[in-house]
This record gives structure tokens, sequence and C-alpha cells, in this order.
């Protein structure tokens, strides 16, 4: 049943001790099978918001439910048996001496037999594309190799609901693009239900179902991103940007007067604008 919301967060408010009110006013549904952003600036609370929504930060005024049930009674057993969170930074997660033995360590709690842990390591490092990186030391990984890592040791427990704050950060523009077709195909093919943290407006509309906006704590947009991401001037007001394709297409459409009816996000689409719009050789 596509329509099922498995995580539900009613934020009313949520203040760090020291005073910093982080979140406010949150409304945010996720459907079984959604992969939807949460895009916004530095310090607007994204991490706050994935933290809240897994059950690692309780002491926030409203209710986050999981299938229905409240997350914060839940058992963090209860709760990582369906959802799994990839931390902003790798150093915050990876504990483990080896890659292997950090990759691990998530299936072997689950109670998996040796062979099975073995296979499911084997696996989730090949789709992050570590796979000869398993004896490796942790400590003399590169970033961006800690962040595969991270995602691998998600993987290997198969979770349903994936939670991750700023995935594509740190990893080079290929890793980028093939980290987003990894989450769209455990989306597509393993009915994974995803929500991403990011600020990378220009990989967004590629991939992502729906967007919420988050600025200084409170959501000021949602929906697809077609409908999000409309004007640079709204964006620029979040501290964020349009895509740089859109940019480009939204002043030649108001600023130079040329035709364009729509304001594409990605590159195929503008191609396709520009062509219609302007005529391809063969028109
Ligand atoms: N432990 C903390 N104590 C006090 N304030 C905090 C704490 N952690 C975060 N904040 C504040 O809460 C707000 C939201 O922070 P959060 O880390 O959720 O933002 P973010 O959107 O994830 O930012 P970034 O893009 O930099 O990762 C910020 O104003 C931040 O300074
Ligand atoms: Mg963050």
């Amino acid at each position: 049943m596509r329509d099922k919301t498995r995580l539900s967060a009613e934020i009313d408010s949520f203040r760090y001790p020291d005073g910093t009110v982080a979140l406010a006013d949150i409304r945010l549904d996720v459907a079984k099978g959604e992969f939807c952003g949460v895009l916004g600036a530095n310090g607007s609370g994204k991490t706050t918001l994935l933290r809240i929504m897994d059950g690692l930060i309780k002491d926030f005024a409203g209710k986050v439910l999981l299938d229905g049930e409240e997350v914060r009674k839940l058992h963090p057993r209860d709760i990582y048996r369906k959802m799994g969170l990839v931390f902003q930074s790798p150093d915050d997660q990876l504990f483990a001496h080896t890659v292997f033995e950090d990759v691990a360590f998530g299936p072997r709690n689950m109670g998996f037999a040796e062979g099975e842990v073995a296979e499911r390591v084997r696996s989730a490092l090949a789709s992050v594309e570590m796979t000869e990186f398993g004896g490796k030391d942790i400590h003399a990984l590169s970033y961006g190799q800690k962040k595969r890592v991270c995602i691998a040791g998600l993987l290997a427990m198969g979770h349903g609901i994936l939670l991750l704050d700023e995935p594509t950060a740190g990893l080079d523009p290929m890793g980028e693009y093939r980290m987003m077709e990894l989450l769209t195909r455990l989306n597509r093919e393993n009915g994974v239900t995803i929500v991403m943290a990011t600020h990378s407006v220009d990989l967004v509309p590629l991939f992502l179902h729906r967007l919420v906006i988050l600025s200084r704590g409170r959501v000021v947009r949602g929906g697809p991103p077609e409908e999000v991401l409309t004007a640079p001037d709204e964006m620029a007001h979040v501290k964020l940007r349009l895509p740089h394709i859109a940019e480009l297409i939204w002043r030649l459409k108001h600023e130079d007067r040329l035709p364009f009816l729509r304001v594409p996000l990605t590159i195929g689409e503008a191609r396709r604008e520009i062509v219609e719009t302007l005529g391809g050789e063969n028109q």
C-alpha cells in the first residue's frame, strides 16, 4: 500500500539545553516507499529533525510515530529493527577497527549466522564500491570512504526505512551521483523508504519524490521538486539557490525575455525545453 504513512513527525518545538530553539511547528508524514528530501542551509535543523525521528532526542514537545507507535516509547531494538540513521559525520558512527568489522556489527547484532553476516558485508561493500577495503583500518580511510562505509553498515542490516544525514557530502562528483543512484535503486527495487537531509540542490530534483525546505527550524515549503524549486529569490531567502541549470533558464526567461514556458530543473529537461523553444536543427 503506497500511501501508508510509516513515519510521522509532529514537533511543536525543541530547544537545546543552551536555549537554542532548533525546531518549531514541524509536521512531516513520510509514506511507505517515499524518497523524501529535507533541504536546508547550515543550522536550519536538518540533523536535529533526523535525530528526533530516530528516537535519539526525546525531550521535545510533540510526537513521532513509527508505524503508528510513538518512537519515544519504543525500545531502541524495536526502532533499529525497522529504521536506521546514517550520521552526518562518519566519525560519530564508525567505531570498529576494520571496515569489515564495522559493517558486520549490525547484522551480527541482529543474530545472523557468520556466513550470512559475511555475505551481507560483501554485498553492502560492493554497493558502495568499497569491496577491496574490507580489511582496511577505519582510521586510515579518507572522509568519503568513511561515508561509504557508514552507508554500507546500514545497508548490511537491510532496514525498511533509512534516515540519511547528508549522505553525499564529501563524496566526489561521480561518487555523489552513484550514491544517489544506489539510494534510488534501494527505494525503487527494495521499497526502502528514505528521508535524506541535504543541501545539494543540483542532485535533489533528479532523484527525490518530495522535498521539504527547512529554514530556522521551520518547514517553509514542501512538495515535488518542480513545485518547490521555482524562483531564485525564494531560495535565496532561505540561504539556498536553484539548481544551476534552473537558474540559467530562469534568468534567460525573466531577464532576457526568452520565451521558455517552464523552468526545468535538470540538464535533460533543460535540453528539451531549449530545443522546443528555440528550435533544433530538425525543426
Ligand atoms: N548540541 C547542541 N547544543 C546547542 N545547539 C545546538 C546543538 N546542536 C545543534 N544546535 C543548534 O541547533 C540548530 C540546528 O542545528 P542542526 O545541526 O540541526 O542544523 P543542520 O541543518 O543539520 O545544519 P548543517 O547543514 O550545518 O548540518 C543550529 O542553530 C545549531 O547551532
Ligand atoms: Mg546537519
